[in-house]
């Protein structure tokens, strides 16, 4: 066989994966249709949005403080640069809730789901850092959301957490620290580790804008790990 028959041959092999076989690969080729100027809402099922931006793509909705105008330093100057910020979201049921669950995902291991500064870190060594204190009580929206824009000293940045999100944790931390009038905040746990659907905060504006489907995991003990008790969970596996 020459080389020139041998090549036409794996061509020919190759045709039906070139001519669309491959139909697993069902990213960007299925996608809901939008029309120009169609009126378009996240929310709606019968407009439901795209799957939103992949993570670390460029904001389309502009950003509140660039990184060229604030740098991300974890010096408490710089943090308290950003104390001017208006928070722009009012601390209604919603934002508390999804204040509440941010903050129980990303700031209770250190601060406690109380914010008393006796999360499960502080068992490791962790320095604990109440958040109730008359220091935190004091700060203003603006240094609560640079601080978990930049972090500052011990504490890591958390800016995973999307600036418009961030100021339902500000919400949720003023409700714990007990400053927003006629609310009593909630702070047992939203959910269970391994537990998706509403129990997560939710899409945002940047991310993914579906939620999660809801998955169920069986918890067959109540989570004690931290005192050296057996935990047994199937994390939504199958039984
Ligand atoms: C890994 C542990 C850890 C996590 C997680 C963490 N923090 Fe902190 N946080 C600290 C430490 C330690 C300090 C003290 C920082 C320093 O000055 O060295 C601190 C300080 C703070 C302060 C300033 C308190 C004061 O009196 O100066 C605020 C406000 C704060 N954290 C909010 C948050 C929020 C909101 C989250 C979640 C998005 C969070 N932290 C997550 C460890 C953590």
């Amino acid at each position: 066989m020459s080389a020139n028959l041998r090549f036409q041959r794996a061509a020919l092999a190759a045709l039906p994966f070139a001519l669309g076989a491959c139909s697993w690969f069902t990213d960007f080729k299925q996608q809901p249709s939008v029309g120009p100027w169609q009126v378009f809402n996240a929310d709606s099922a019968e407009t439901k949005g795209f799957r939103g931006n992949p993570v670390t793509s460029v904001s389309t909705n502009g950003t509140l403080m660039p990184p060229w105008v604030v740098s991300y330093g974890q010096l408490p100057n710089v943090i308290d640069s950003m104390s001017t910020l208006a928070n722009p979201v009012p601390a209604d049921a919603a934002s508390l809730l999804r204040g509440r669950k941010y903050f129980q995902i990303n700031c209770a291991p250190c601060h406690g789901r109380a914010g008393k500064g006796d999360g499960t870190a502080t068992k490791l060594g962790m320095v604990p850092m109440p958040l109730v204190s008359d220091r935190a009580k004091n700060f203003a929206d603006g240094y609560i959301w640079g601080m978990i824009r930049n972090g500052r000293g011990l504490m890591p940045s958390y800016n995973r957490i999307e600036e418009m999100d961030r100021w339902d944790v500000v919400n949720y931390i003023r409700a714990v620290q007990g400053k927003i009038d006629g609310v009593v905040a909630d702070t047992t746990p939203a959910g269970l580790p391994g537990e998706t659907g509403d129990k997560l905060p939710g899409y945002t504006r940047i991310g993914p804008n579906r939620n999660a489907v809801y998955a169920h995991p069986t918890v067959t003990a109540t989570p004690k790990a931290a005192e050296g008790a057996a935990l047994t969970k199937t994390e939504g596996h199958p039984q």
